[in-house]
């Protein structure tokens, strides 16, 4: 792996822990962090021994915070949308293979939710605070907030965080949906680990056809969603993985998916 400037990637087995390592800016995503983060995951994407990724952010206080507004300065509407258009970070998460867990430590805010959004799986703290708050600067969500956030929690919810910019807690926010789990802030690495641990040990094609299915259902109608998940699961019957799972479960062992 490399080594990169605004971000660290650790290996544990085979969970990735991608960690935004700004904490003085409470991580807030800069142009670096959006240009060394696409680096990374391609990196991450071609690694067969990495099976689950978690992204996360440095310290105790801040998941991100944001976008880093000291650069909107210099933004033009013709870059900002330029850059919008690239491959930016929240679509390279969006579009990566493997399972992507955000781990929600502290702040997750405007493009920190927005990069929330676009992972498959949010785990957070008790601590966590979650909002949309372009608002209050006088611009929009630019970064999928509007589509990818309405998308999970309704449009009622989502207008509620985008025209009004305030912050919910982490109990609103599991009660909106937006998150899967809440744990005190002491236990939520372990608790992620635990949960990103479990699935990675499942088989990798079947994990990564399961997340284009999911992912086509609120990009289509149902026929098309319907007939799209026939042809991911029928791709699975010519897995080695398949012939194992079946294996293990009449032979009563645990299965050991090779990826094949
Ligand atoms: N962009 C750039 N810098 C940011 C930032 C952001 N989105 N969010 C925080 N920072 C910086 C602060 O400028 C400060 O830097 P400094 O120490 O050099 O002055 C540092 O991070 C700590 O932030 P601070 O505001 O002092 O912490 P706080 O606990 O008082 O407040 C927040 C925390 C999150 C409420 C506040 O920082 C904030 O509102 N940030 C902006 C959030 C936002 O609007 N994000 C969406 C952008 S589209």
């Amino acid at each position: 792996m490399s080594t990169y400037e605004t971000i660290t990637v650790e290996k544990h087995g085979a969970v990735a822990v991608l960690t935004i390592n700004r904490p003085d800016k409470l991580n807030a995503l800069n142009s670096n962090v959006h240009a060394e983060g696409v680096a990374a995951l391609d990196e991450l994407r071609k690694d067969d021994s990495v099976r689950v990724l978690v992204i996360t952010g440095s310290g105790p206080k801040s998941f991100i915070a944001g976008a880093d507004i000291s650069e909107f300065e210099g933004m033009t509407p013709v870059t900002q949308r330029n850059q919008f258009y690239e491959k930016t970070l929240f679509n390279t998460i969006d579009a990566f293979p493997k399972p992507v867990i955000a781990m929600i430590n502290g702040f997750c805010l405007g493009g920190g939710n927005e990069l929330a959004l676009a992972c498959d799986i949010r785990i957070c703290s008790e601590n966590a605070r979650f909002s949309q708050p372009e608002i209050n600067l006088g611009i929009m969500p630019g970064g999928g907030g509007t589509q990818r956030l309405t998308r999970l929690i309704g449009e009622g919810r989502a207008m509620e965080m985008i025209l009004s910019g305030d912050m919910i807690d982490a109990a609103t926010a599991n009660k909106f949906g937006l998150v899967n789990h809440v744990f005190p802030a002491e236990e939520l690495v372990e608790k992620t680990m635990e949960f990103a641990g479990k699935i990675a040990e499942k088989a990798p094609i079947a994990l990564q056809l399961s997340k284009e299915a999911v992912k086509f259902a609120s990009r289509s109608n149902l026929d098309e969603g319907l007939r799209r998940e026939v042809d991911l699961f029928a791709i699975c019957f010519s897995t080695e993985d398949k012939q194992e799972g079946v294996s293990a479960f009449l032979e009563k062992r645990k299965p050991v998916f090779k990826g094949r």
